[in-house]
């Protein structure tokens, strides 16, 4: 890796990836301590806060692009929020807490998330639907697409893999809107792992076939978690389309209003993530990716993924935070 990646004009130089992974430990633990109770708008808010204070600190001037909504709807974290005590210009692009549901219920996959990148390189997208399609690394360029049919994708993804197409698996979230695209995956002989919510998780786990056992992340999930999903896989490899779903004037013109003019249109990875970025996932449950945080009576642990796409480093980072002083700020 030449050290011209580090170049004095680049905002992200100044930004040391573990500092990116406090805010997502922070949020992560503050979500943990309300995972189980039922309350998805604690535990998200929770994690709001904590994740706030954090950026907060950092010695950053940072937009949110992508955040809990938009500003009407959203007292915090909302896009268009300015973050940080000043310093280097970057758009940020977070969830919190990415599953609250699956927080509230205790169960896998629940992450706190963060992107950071050079200021005007993410997608501002608007709080509505996004149909998404998402393999990981090693493919040739657009072997598989939205503008193609379920089993045109899968066989040309076995095709690709080498394998036949049942030994290939789709993760969809498990929702009724999917019934069709479900049975028209499971007619080509393919296996489905449907997920109650997480889309971000979702997509990473297609960077790890063999860990995970899902190679293709496919159906309508959020927007901002594609972003999201999309600046993951900028740092891994690997590749994402994604279709706003804008099936009402009112939606259209909200994208209309952040410039999103086509409706029909097909971001590509890098329509979402247009350089380089930094990504920081913890896990708040346990789940395939990363576990979730440990309460233990003298420290707290957390696990992290801390990725920098300008080096290609992946970070697996377990931390132990001794003592309580980190937390109660
Ligand atoms: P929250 O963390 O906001 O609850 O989102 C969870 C999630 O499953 C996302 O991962 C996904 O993109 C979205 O909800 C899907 O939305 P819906 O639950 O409306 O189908």
């Amino acid at each position: 890796m030449g050290s011209d990646v580090f170049k004095e004009a680049d905002p992200l130089d100044r930004i040391l990836p573990v500092e990116i992974a406090r805010v997502t430990e922070r949020a992560a633990v503050a979500a943990a301590m309300l995972r189980g109770r039922g309350d998805e708008r604690a535990a998200d808010q929770a994690a709001v806060d904590a994740m706030r204070d954090e950026l907060h600190a950092m010695a950053i001037e940072g937009t949110v692009v992508v955040g809990e909504g938009e500003p009407d709807d959203a007292p915090m974290l909302f896009v268009g929020e300015r973050l940080g005590r000043g310093g280097v210009a970057v758009d940020l692009a977070l969830d919190p807490l990415e599953g609250t549901t699956i927080c509230a219920k205790s169960l896998p996959n629940a992450l706190s998330v963060i992107a950071v990148a050079a200021k005007g390189t993410l997608l501002v997208v608007p709080d509505v639907y996004m149909e998404k399609i998402a393999i990981g690394p090693g493919y040739a360029e657009g072997v598989v697409g939205l503008d193609r049919t379920p089993r045109e994708n899968l066989e040309a993804l076995a095709n690709a893999k080498g394998v036949p197409v049942d030994r290939i698996t789709a993760c969809i979230l498990d929702r009724p809107r999917h019934a069709k695209l479900i049975e028209d995956i499971r007619a080509t002989g393919a296996a489905v792992r449907l997920i109650g919510d997480g889309d971000v998780a979702g997509v990473i786990h297609t960077t790890d076939p063999e860990g995970t056992g899902i190679d293709i992340y496919m159906g309508i999930g959020g927007a901002p978690e594609g972003v999201l999903a999309a600046a993951a896989l900028r740092c891994t490899g690997g590749q994402i389309q994604g279709r706003l779903q804008l099936n009402s004037g009112e939606k259209r013109n909200r994208a209309d209003k952040l410039g999103l003019r086509d409706p029909e249109r097909v971001y590509s990875l890098s329509d979402m993530v247009r350089g380089e970025v930094i990504f920081a996932a913890s896990g708040v449950t346990d789940g395939n990716l990363l576990d979730g945080v440990r309460f233990y009576s003298n420290r707290v642990e957390t696990h992290s993924l801390v990725m920098d796409s300008r080096t290609g480093t992946l970070r697996d980072m377990r931390t132990r935070h001794l003592g309580s002083t980190f937390f109660e700020r």
